[in-house]
């Protein structure tokens, strides 16, 4: 096992009617900005529970976050806390939502040249306004981690940054706001927390069987409970399964002394950036095609894989290795969500568009730091 350093220092409400402890969290006289998305919280109740536990708070409401949020309507927010002399900021919503409350605390520190730098150029966050969360919507982790992913629609860019800074005080958990999620953001969900355990496992063995079976649990139960949310939306204890293996697969307890890949998220990006498919479901399309062109590398790890979640153990080490991948796309696909790029009339040209961007950035994607823009090429050709 590798070396690790590792804090995490946020309080969490989980579970039924947990709404009202936010009241307790935030210090008497704050000015809160509240900042949501579409609207989603107006319709399910969520906006007045809040409401209500800030009613002795001055809060203004920033909404409009959109999905995938954008940067320039984050520095419409930045402009509106130095305005109002906003010190705390409460994200309600999905991880859209927390994501750019993350960026938008973090920028309003940022004195020197434009706040884009901190995700283009890792410009360090030098501060950020303190941050709570009521998460609506479980699949990101966004609640208890401290990475934002944020696009730039004028150079249609999607970049992610990471900082301690950022990491909400607090976040609500109420499997409740589950119930009014559509079929199509249950089914993100689920994979989006899929692989984000699979870019923390599906790597190379360093002998650290704990985290293995701890991402393999996370793995076994989203498998279990995801198919049971679609089915019955109302089924409690299924969501509050599912929301806080959603939460686990990214609050950093598997990744610890680990090797990581995020290979599939980085070419992912950029099939949202260009294409504007939703996050979880450009995951659906690009694992797959790393297991296939990455499987030397990584054999070791899909063998067991394959044996340990899909109960694959007879066949040669290839014959393992694809059928795990195909019953890996066969659950994404059961969900709702397709495997390919031709299912979303992706073809050639946008391809090596996607492969000249990795090409122009020069670096290299995945654990051992061996994907270059050619085997990203192999991997999005793999899709098609
Ligand atoms: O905008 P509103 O009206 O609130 O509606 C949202 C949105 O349309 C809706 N929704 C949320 N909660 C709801 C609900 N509808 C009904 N009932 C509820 N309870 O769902 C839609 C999608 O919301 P969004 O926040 O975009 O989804 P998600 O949480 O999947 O977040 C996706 C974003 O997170 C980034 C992605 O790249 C993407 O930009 N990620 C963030 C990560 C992180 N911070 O660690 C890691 C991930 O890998 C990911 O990259
Ligand atoms: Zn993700």
């Amino acid at each position: 096992m590798y070396n690790f350093e590792y804090k995490n220092p946020v309080k969490i409400f989980f579970g039924k009617n947990t709404i009202s402890k936010i009241t307790a969290e935030i210090p008497e006289n704050t000015r809160i900005l509240l900042t949501y998305g579409g609207g989603s919280i107006m319709k399910n109740g969520v906006y007045d529970k809040v409401k209500k536990a800030l009613k002795d708070f001055d809060v203004i409401d920033f909404g409009g976050i959109e999905v995938n949020p954008h940067y320039e309507t984050c520095i419409k927010a930045v402009e509106v806390v130095k305005s109002e002399n906003i010190d705390f900021l409460l994200s309600v919503g999905g991880g859209s939502v927390l994501d750019a409350t993350k960026f938008i605390a973090a920028a309003v520190y940022h004195k020197t040249g434009d706040p884009w730098d901190i995700l283009a150029k890792g410009a360090p966050v030098e501060n950020a306004i303190p941050i709570g969360a009521v998460l609506t919507l479980p699949a990101t982790g966004s609640e208890m981690n401290g990475n934002s992913v944020i696009s730039r629609v004028s150079t249609t860019e999607k970049l992610a940054f990471s900082s301690l800074k950022v990491m909400p005080q607090f976040s609500v958990l109420d499997p409740e706001c589950v119930f009014s999620l559509p079929e199509k953001q249950v089914a993100n969900g689920v994979v989006d927390a899929f692989v984000h355990v699979m870019e923390q496992y599906l790597t190379f063995p360093v002998n650290a069987p704990l985290q293995d079976r701890m991402a393999e649990s996370i793995l076994l139960t989203l498998i279990e409970e995801g198919p049971k949310v679609l089915a019955d939306r109302k089924d409690y204890d299924a969501a509050a399964n599912f929301m806080w293996s959603a939460t686990v697969a990214l609050n950093g307890w598997i990744s610890p002394g680990v090797p990581q890949d995020w290979a599939t998220h980085g070419i992912g990006h950029e099939l949202t950036a260009f294409h504007g498919i939703d996050h979880a479901r450009t995951l659906a399309i690009v694992l797959p095609g790393v297991m296939n062109i990455k499987r030397e590398s990584k054999k070791e790890k899909i063998l067991q894989y394959a044996e340990r979640i899909w109960g694959i153990s007879t066949g040669t080490e290839n014959e393992r290795i694809d059928a795990a991948i195909q019953k890996t796309a066969d659950f994404f696909e059961s969900l709702g969500l397709p495997t390919t790029l031709t299912a979303y009339q992706i073809q050639a040209e946008s391809v090596n568009r996607i492969v000249a961007r990795f090409e122009q950035r020069g670096f290299k994607l995945g654990e051992k730091s061996d994907i270059d823009y050619t085997v990203v090429e192999s991997i999005l050709n793999d899709r098609l």
